[in-house]
């Protein structure tokens, strides 16, 4: 819903910028018609934009999360990510930096990455990374496993982490 809102302000951004010929009739009595076509074909392109943004393969991993994740925002996930960036990369066989590399992280057991060396208070939590477990440690990683070694306040907000997670599983899916 609030996706499809915000879509449509660029959109009459666009519509009020003009760019189609000759605006200057648009003026008097027919205003509404040629305004009101202009708003449906910026909608329209803006709507483009936005699935080509979200590819298939994409959508079909928000899917497979579960209708909890079916509005999440990759844009958001992204600029929440910078938050981790620091301290983690994502891409398949990325290197270890601060934090372990998250490639593949999802469904698998914490504390899982070769030759990262964890926390024994991680290692011995016998963690899933399932969706709520990360949800919870994204949240506020010290609560979930006292005495972890990731010094991150956490993000308090549940639409961030719901599109943090989003993010990770869109960009660590596959090879
Ligand atoms: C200041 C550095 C730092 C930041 C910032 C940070 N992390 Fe971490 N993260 C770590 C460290 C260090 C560990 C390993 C903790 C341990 O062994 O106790 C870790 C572990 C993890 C793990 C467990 C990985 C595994 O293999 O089990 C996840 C998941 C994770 N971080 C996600 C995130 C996310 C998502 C963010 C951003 C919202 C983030 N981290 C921000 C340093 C950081």
């Amino acid at each position: 819903m609030s996706r499809a809102l915000l879509s449509i302000f660029p959109a009459l951004a666009l519509a009020a910028c003009g760019g189609d010929p000759a605006p200057t009739e648009n003026t008097g009595a027919s205003a509404t018609g040629p305004a009101a076509t202009n708003t449906a074909v910026a909608v329209e392109s803006v709507q483009a934009a936005n699935a080509q943004e979200m590819s298939p393969d994409a959508e079909a991993i928000l899917a497979s999360l579960g209708s909890a994740y079916a509005g999440a925002d990759l844009t958001n996930g992204a600029r929440q990510f910078r938050r981790c960036q620091s301290c983690h990369t994502l891409n398949a066989g990325g290197r270890h930096t601060v934090g372990p590399n998250l490639h593949g992280l999802i469904g698998g057991a914490a504390a899982s990455a070769d030759r990262f060396a964890y926390s024994s208070q991680l290692s011995e939590a016998g963690l899933v990374w399932d969706l709520e477990t990360l949800d919870a440690w994204i949240a506020n990683p010290r609560a979930l496993v006292p005495g972890n070694r990731m010094s991150f306040v956490g993000l308090r907000d549940a639409e961030d982490r719901r599109d943090v997670i989003a993010y990770i599983a869109v960009e660590t899916a596959g090879e």
